[in-house]
């Protein structure tokens, strides 16, 4: 059971992500993947209090000590169902526009704002994923879109997860991150499948300030020091990404102070 008393999720409309998994506890105390079950619409009125939930949340972040928050409207979650055509069919002022569809993620922003000011808060999307049945009409008009609205605000980063971080062959269309960093003022992140090289390489293009990293985090805790010397990486085990114990979580190794440095 993964909501309080087995309630539904909650989602702009109410459709089964076709595929999506949720990694839950069952009753027997084993852990696993479980396909997500059907959401229940957000009613209009409840959406004022979402936003408070997320104002919260950068409440107990700051006094949690965090330097900096990052928005997550990526990668099928709640702020980009909103944004996206194929999983937000309302018809409050939340859905149907570009502007409607962007207005609760918008919201979210600007209560994030108010607890750490612009200058610290970042947000992630991810325009042209489609991952766990989203689908998306407009990715770019929307990636436009919130790029020049969340540039208003002051916002200190966007960050992006490449579309093919996950296989799948859709990349950025030509022009893309060029278009990003006109409507942008904040520091643009890109993410997803990069090696120190290319990282180099696309950062010294003038579309990007800084590049992510995810898989190889995990299996490298010391992972700038690696790229600054140059060292293997370990390769991360799949196999125990998602729940369990230390085990993939917290027992990878640091390079040892004798490790055979490349160069
Ligand atoms: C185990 C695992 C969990 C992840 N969880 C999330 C998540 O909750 N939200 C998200 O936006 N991305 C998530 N990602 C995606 C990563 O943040 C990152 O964008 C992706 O792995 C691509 O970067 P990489 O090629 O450097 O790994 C996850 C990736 C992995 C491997």
């Amino acid at each position: 059971m993964v909501q309080p008393d087995g309630q539904q999720p909650v989602a702009p409309s109410a459709l089964k992500g076709e595929g999506a998994q949720c990694f839950v506890e069952f009753e027997d105390g084993t852990a696993g993947q479980h396909p997500t079950s059907t959401p229940r619409a957000l009613e209009t009125d409840e959406i004022p209090g979402i936003v408070e939930d997320y104002r919260q949340a950068a409440e107990r972040a700051k006094r949690a000590g965090f330097d900096m928050v990052e928005v997550h409207a990526a990668n099928a979650y709640l702020l980009n169902q909103f944004l996206a055509t194929g999983t937000n069919k309302r018809t409050d002022q939340y859905g149907g526009s570009l502007e409607n569809r962007a207005r609760f993620p918008l919201e979210v922003v600007d209560a994030v704002i108010d607890v750490y000011g612009a200058d610290r808060v970042g947000i992630r999307m991810t325009p042209f994923i489609e991952l766990f049945g989203l689908t998306d009409d407009e990715p770019e008009a929307m990636a436009f879109y919130m790029a020049e609205q969340l540039s208003k605000r002051g916002l200190a980063y966007l960050h992006l997860n490449e579309p093919n971080w996950a296989g799948g062959d859709i990349t950025f269309p030509d022009g893309f991150r060029e278009q990003m960093r006109e409507r942008f003022s904040g520091s643009l992140i890109y993410c997803g499948n990069y090696d120190a090289e290319r990282a180099e390489a696309r950062i010294g293009e003038n579309t990007t300030d800084a590049v992510a990293f995810g898989r190889p985090y995990i299996a490298n805790p010391d992972l700038p020091e690696r790229f600054r010397v140059n060292a293997p990486l370990t390769e991360p085990n799949h196999e125990t990404f998602y729940g369990g114990d230390e085990k993939g979580y917290t027992d990878y190794p640091f390079m040892d102070n004798g490790y055979d440095r490349i160069q």
